[in-house]
């Protein structure tokens, strides 16, 4: 060897050790998150350069698939290989089912530091404590019963917002009068099961709702109300436009932004959609309680799910947590994800029209006993029971069941899957 080599090896040996150093010295995260579509990206993008001022870099893992069924295979694939990411993005019973097979860490001693039990409402504490301890940290707090319409074609077609399914149905005949797809809708099960429970809201009420829906109780699942509640999406479902099946949920919000379509029942994440495209609420879109739903609310709360990944990752993952529950960036993130923040000490302030009505909404519901948990977003029932509800919405709303076949099947689907 001569000393060439020799001093080649020496100074590859240096730049392996200086690698290896600097590899163990940069603290990191893997997050396993399903917000993919731009509104969404936005918001993540808050948190990740956040965490990269501590120093903390993020190796993304996106798994596209509105409301994370697609993340929560990927999720099991991983864990099964004893690899789980530093943290997941998780909703309501998922949660509970991850606590239960005991792979989860303990964020106790941040949340004592930081008092998360005063200011994290008890409607999502249910779902980040397991047996008593912290094992995720919430991020936001979104609400399903919301329909977003476009500002021109309302008024065009008069100005005012309908109240009732009544008048939902005469507006939604109105935008077709205008050319327009009069509802936006994207056919994927849980797009379906999302304008499902707005409706079984609209019919019954929150006390129906949670009957049939919470309870499962068979009588309202297969009585009148549900039977109502099926005619009305089989009626909604003629507003639809023929390419509605399997599209992407912020495909159907652009139709409604680019002026092609009215409207479109979904969630607040929408909005997230709308203030991507510079577009503002009251001026270019309008935000509205689903008819027939005002007064109540159905939630879900996005949380990272922080899993056991030993100690040399605790110390990021404890950051991250930290970070979450920044209320800085509680404001930062939710005003641009279109949820609303998930502490109650967080000022409405920064945040549009459609934010402050939705803290507004939350409070009040939280308060009156209006509060339930949304469904088709993992706070109702456990995974296998939504996806039993969905199975026959789906097929419903497909025509593959006639109403009757629908209100025989639901009550059976349900029991099946308990
Ligand atoms: C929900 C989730 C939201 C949004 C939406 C569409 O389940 O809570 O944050 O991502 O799915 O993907």
């Amino acid at each position: 060897m001569n000393i060439r080599t020799v001093t080649k090896l020496a100074a590859s040996a240096a730049v392996i050790a200086l690698t290896a150093g600097a590899v163990k010295a940069e603290e990191s995260v893997e997050v396993l998150h399903w917000w993919t579509s731009g509104g969404e990206a936005a918001a993540l993008n808050v948190l990740k350069e956040n965490l990269q001022k501590e120093g903390i870099s993020w190796q993304d893992m996106p798994v596209a698939g509105g409301s994370g069924v697609q993340a929560m295979t990927a999720l099991r694939a991983r864990v099964t290989s004893g690899d789980p990411p530093t943290a997941v993005q998780m909703l309501g019973f998922d949660i509970k089912e991850w606590a239960e097979m005991g792979v989860l860490g303990n964020l106790n001693d941040l949340a004592n530091e930081q008092g998360w039990d005063k200011v994290i409402p008890a409607a999502l504490q249910d779902f980040s404590k397991y047996e008593g301890n912290w094992i995720a940290a919430p991020v936001n707090v979104h609400s399903t019963n919301w329909l977003w319409l476009s500002k021109a074609a309302l008024d065009k077609a008069g100005g005012k917002t309908p109240e009732t399914f009544d008048e939902l149905i005469a507006l939604l005949d109105k935008f077709k009068e205008q050319g327009l797809v009069p509802l936006a809708h994207g056919g994927q099960p849980w797009q379906d099961g999302t304008l499902w429970e707005s409706v079984v809201l609209s019919v019954g009420g929150m006390d129906f709702y949670k009957k049939a829906v919470i309870d499962a109780d068979t009588e309202a699942l297969s009585g009148d109300t549900m039977r109502t509640v099926f005619d009305n999406m089989t009626k909604l479902r003629g507003y639809f436009d023929p390419n509605f099946s399997g599209r992407d949920w912020n495909l159907s919000t652009a139709l409604v932004i680019e002026g092609k379509a009215g409207a479109q029942q979904m969630g607040d994440w929408s909005k997230g959609e709308w203030l991507r495209a510079d577009k503002k609420p009251g001026t270019d879109f309008v935000c509205i309680r689903f008819p027939g739903t005002q007064g109540s609310v159905l939630f879900n709360s996005d949380q990272f799910v922080m899993f056991d990944v030993g100690e040399e990752k605790r110390n990021a993952q404890l950051k991250m947590a930290s970070a979450v529950e920044d209320p800085a960036f509680q404001i930062a993130f939710n005003t641009v994800k279109g949820s609303v923040p998930a502490r109650t000490d967080v000022p409405d302030t920064e945040f549009d029209d459609c934010g402050k009505k939705g803290m507004k909404d939350l409070a009040d519901a939280a308060s009156g006993g209006t509060l339930a948990g949304s469904l088709a977003h993992g706070h109702a029932q456990p995974s296998a029971v939504k996806e039993a509800v969905f199975d026959v919405v789906t097929q419903h709303l497909n025509g593959q069941l006639t109403t009757d076949q629908a209100l025989e099947r639901l009550p059976k689907a349900i029991a099946a899957a308990q």
